[in-house]
């Protein structure tokens, strides 16, 4: 199976992009053909600092390549590095109906809000079909949220393979099995947009000092209390083997203990799972060449297959 997959570059990824999506795309480089790609040209609809939007890219690489995303296994690469996703996407806007656009949800939200939104967000959905499409892909595994452009991709595709004939693959988006949802510091979903993140990547003193801030309630030190739903509980389990999970578990039910300890052992738990991902990403920063270098490799690996499709495409439609 080809399987494929985005992430956006829009900041410094949290436990819940790794929980939630960055951990499945590791684990599916094992069996799969796979192509992971930084989306920096959809993150443009949001970020605007060409500095920063350049610094986030390459983070966004290191921190994937330390995650342990194998470049012998998987073809990484960043999006903007492939320019016959943007020729594609025009190819697909032609017969994107307008109104399956104002469906999706990045754009109706924000229209909702009564905020002004450009051309780039109306048209997201369509340069995220032309990303899957322009590599055959058969899977796309992706968050809850993205499901909604897989069913838009599948229409465009669709139509065009209706219009011209046999064009596109068909893919399928995958909601990741065991994806977590992770809480945040408030208990809320983890999101950038909420504030109430734990970044992979952040210093230990600065992040067990975040994780000391993690909000509780206010139950007193001898109450048991319910581990399930707890969200403390809930973000040690994440780090945690099943035996400390079940320990865990029956301390909350006896009680006798203060959040304080637990937010201790979390910070420990998590340290012992980041610290080789930071040393490794220590060492990838120490090398960017060899970095630049696995993404170029991605980037010429990619456009091999890019081109392929994007002519197949041409053809259909008559441009070429
Ligand atoms: P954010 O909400 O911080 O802006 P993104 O929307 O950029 O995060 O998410 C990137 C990926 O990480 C998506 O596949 C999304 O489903 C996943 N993800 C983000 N936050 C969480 C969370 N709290 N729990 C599980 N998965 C998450
Ligand atoms: N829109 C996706 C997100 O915000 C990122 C993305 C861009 C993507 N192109 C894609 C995901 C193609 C899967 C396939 O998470």
């Amino acid at each position: 199976m080809r399987v494929l997959s985005g992430i956006q570059p829009t900041g410094r990824f949290h436990w819940g992009n790794y929980f939630g999506a960055i951990r499945q795309y590791i684990d599916l480089q094992n069996d799969n053909e796979a192509y992971y790609f930084i989306a920096n040209l959809h993150a443009l609809t949001t970020v605007r600092d060409a500095k920063l939007l350049a610094q986030n890219t390459h983070d966004a690489a290191l921190d994937l390549l330390a995650l342990g995303l194998d470049p012998r296994r998987a073809t990484l690469f960043v999006q903007s590095d492939v320019p016959e996703v943007s020729e594609l996407c025009w190819l697909l806007m032609t017969g994107a109906p307008l109104g399956l656009l104002e469906r999706c949800h990045a754009y109706k939200d924000k229209k909702a809000k009564g905020l002004t939104a450009d051309a780039g967000l109306f048209m997201y959905p369509v340069l995220m079909s032309a990303d899957i499409l322009i590599y055959d892909a058969d899977i796309v595994p992706v968050g809850e949220d993205q499901m909604q452009h897989i069913e838009v991709c599948r229409d465009l595709a669709g139509s065009f393979n209706h219009q011209y004939g046999e064009t596109f693959v068909l893919p399928k988006g995958k909601v990741l099995p065991g994806a977590a949802k992770v809480p945040g510091t408030d208990g809320e979903k983890m999101s950038k947009s909420y504030n109430n993140t734990l970044e992979l990547f952040e210093e230990p003193k600065a992040l067990r000092k975040k994780i000391m801030r993690i909000v509780t309630d206010s139950r007193p030190m001898e109450q048991p209390k319910e581990p399930e739903g707890d969200h403390l509980f809930e973000l040690y389990s994440l780090f945690a083997s099943e035996t400390e999970r079940n320990e865990m578990a029956a301390l909350y039910r006896r009680g006798g203990f203060g959040y304080g300890e637990i937010k201790q052992a979390l910070a420990e738990v998590a340290e012992r799972f980041l610290a080789e991902p930071r040393r490794r990403r220590a060492e990838l920063a120490s090398h960017p060449d060899e970095v630049r270098g696995i993404l170029a490799d991605g980037a010429a690996r990619a456009r091999k297959k890019a081109g392929e499709v994007l002519l197949r495409a041409q053809r259909a439609c008559g441009v070429k």
